[in-house]
């Protein structure tokens, strides 16, 4: 028993060191995970339809948040020094937390909460049209030329429409994912979706897609193509169509001009 214990001490640090130095995750989101931002303890209000990224532009627009981010998210100067349109940090966010982070305004209280301003919708909006700025969503032509390849490779678990209902569904545990669920994916960063589908899920039946290639679509799973899968899946929950008639933006006309 000491034995095995000291073996494993003398190993650890090797191990660890495996870990730590690839750059690919291999299904070890948990490090993603903890990377966010300042959530409030509030509530979190799921929107009662799919979040608009051009009713979000609206309401950018309306609240005037370019005032201290800039019209292009790159930030003025003396107001803000965050990037919005870098993707390397994008990519790390998770929607949930940009909610909280926008209806209720951060932890020490400094940027401006939101929630005497917006209605739930619009809220949402917002965070899919902040989201869009590093990384525009898939076009309609782009969900389209998707569409052939994830109904080969992924429909047959997922659904043709993303529910989690294709023919294979009921034969696994746990059951594929709904792409429809917003609690599950507005919970999820975009490197996370990322690695579960370049490095599957293991024991889940979540296969592993990075390297592969779709001999009869002509698709080689590259680093780049994983990520037109990702654009591809977040379409199931948020859109590029305009939702709200301007006249009826629910709005309070007031913003946040400084
Ligand atoms: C008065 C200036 C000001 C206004 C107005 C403002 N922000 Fe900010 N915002 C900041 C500052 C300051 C930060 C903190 C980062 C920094 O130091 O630049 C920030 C951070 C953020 C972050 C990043 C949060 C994080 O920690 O990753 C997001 C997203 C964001 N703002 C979106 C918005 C949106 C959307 C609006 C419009 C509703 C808005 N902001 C209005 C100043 C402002
Ligand atoms: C053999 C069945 C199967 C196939 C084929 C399959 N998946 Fe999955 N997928 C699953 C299962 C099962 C889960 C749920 C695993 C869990 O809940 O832990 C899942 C989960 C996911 C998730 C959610 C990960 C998360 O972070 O919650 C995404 C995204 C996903 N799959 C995308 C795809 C894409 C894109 C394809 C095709 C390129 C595909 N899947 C093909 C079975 C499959």
């Amino acid at each position: 028993m000491k034995k095995r214990i000291s073996l494993l001490i003398t190993l650890l640090p090797l191990l660890l060191a495996s870990c730590s130095n690839k750059e690919v995750l291999q299904g070890k989101e948990t490090s993603l995970i903890k990377e966010n931002i300042t959530a409030g303890k509030e509530d979190i209000i799921y929107p009662d339809a799919t979040p608009s990224v051009p009713d979000g532009q609206i309401v950018w627009q309306k609240l005037n948040c370019a005032s201290c981010h800039g019209i292009d998210g790159k930030g003025v100067n003396g107001k803000s020094s965050i990037n919005l349109s870098d993707k390397n940090y994008m990519n790390r966010q998770k929607p949930v937390d940009q909610y909280k982070f926008l209806v209720y305004g951060d932890s020490q209280g400094k940027h401006p909460a939101i929630d005497k301003l917006v209605s739930r919708r619009e809220a949402w909006s917002l965070v899919f049209y902040v989201r869009s700025i590093a990384r525009p969503p898939a076009t309609p032509e782009q969900v389209m030329e998707v569409d052939a390849v994830f109904g080969s490779n992924c429909a047959v678990c997922h659904g043709k429409k993303g529910y989690g209902d294709g023919p294979l569904a009921h034969n696994l545990e746990p059951i594929p994912a709904n792409f429809q669920d917003f609690k599950r994916f507005y919970d999820r960063t975009d490197s996370i979706l990322w690695d579960h589908i370049a490095n599957g899920i293991k024991w889940e039946g979540m296969p592993n897609f990075l390297g592969k290639e779709d001999k009869a679509k002509n698709v080689q799973f590259t680093d780049a193509y994983i990520w037109k899968l990702v654009d591809y899946v977040r379409h199931f929950h948020e859109t590029t169509e305009k939702t709200l008639p301007s006249s009826s933006q629910e709005s309070k006309g007031k913003n946040l001009s400084t």
